[in-house]
């Protein structure tokens, strides 16, 4: 049966979690929150909007529609002064590898990210090549742990989603990718990421081998 795969970005691909935390941390700093490293973890995979809600709520602040838009802006304009010196050093171990043996035999790839910010993210890292399409916060409604942006993206690739592999680094990316049926394989934390079907602590643990155990099952 024809396979497709599909990778998360944020934690998968690049490790930009580091530039959401300081960006975050700026907006968290201005309203007397003190945002630390393990607030940050909780925000893996979560949306932008979702992310500011549950700063807010760690800060016990309410506040208008108006002021939030203006943060959103401001971290995002923050988070874009990060990107802009991004490039191929920022791919994470061994992705690059994973992703050239599932082009040399024919596999079809996308991307399935909760980023707005996915595509100039991959041009940047010059890997959009690798992929034949592109879900991201541009193109859901329904954040992870919802399973929208995998379902589409095996749509897209004409694949059901029995037959679709996906690679996340986030709880709630796994959680989606099991509620749509998916084969879920975590990269990360195995004690974290239990819900996951595999679990590797990155790219570099993925052996041809199991490769072609994913790709022939
Ligand atoms: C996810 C990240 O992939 O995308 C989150 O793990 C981030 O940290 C979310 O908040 C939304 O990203 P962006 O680039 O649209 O702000
Ligand atoms: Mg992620």
């Amino acid at each position: 049966n024809k396979k497709a795969f599909v990778f998360d970005l944020d934690g998968v691909i690049v490790d930009t979690a580091k530039y959401h935390f300081l960006a975050w941390q700026k907006i968290a700093g201005g309203l007397g929150i003190d945002f630390t490293h393990e607030h940050n973890e909780q925000l893996k995979g979560v949306s932008r909007v979702r992310s500011l809600d549950l700063i807010l709520e760690l800060g016990n602040i309410k506040a208008s529609e108006e002021d939030k838009n203006q943060w959103l802006v401001q971290k995002n304009d923050d988070y874009l002064t990060y990107m802009a010196t991004m490039d191929e050093s920022e791919i994470l171990p061994g992705v690059v590898r994973v992703l050239q043996y599932l082009k040399d035999t024919n596999q079809p790839i996308a991307l399935g990210s909760a980023s707005k910010n996915a595509r100039p993210i991959l041009e940047k890292v010059k890997i959009i090549h690798f992929f034949d399409e592109i879900v991201d916060g541009n193109d859901v409604t329904n954040a992870k742990p919802d399973p929208e942006v995998f379902l589409c993206a095996a749509r897209l690739l004409h694949t059901a989603p029995e037959n679709t592999i996906v690679f996340e680094d986030s709880v709630a990316g796994i959680q989606a990718a099991n509620t749509a049926g998916m084969t879920s394989i975590g990269i990360g934390d195995a004690k974290v990421l239990h819900e996951a079907q595999y679990v590797f602590t990155d790219f570099t643990q993925i052996d041809t081998k199991f490769l072609e155990t994913l790709v022939n099952k």
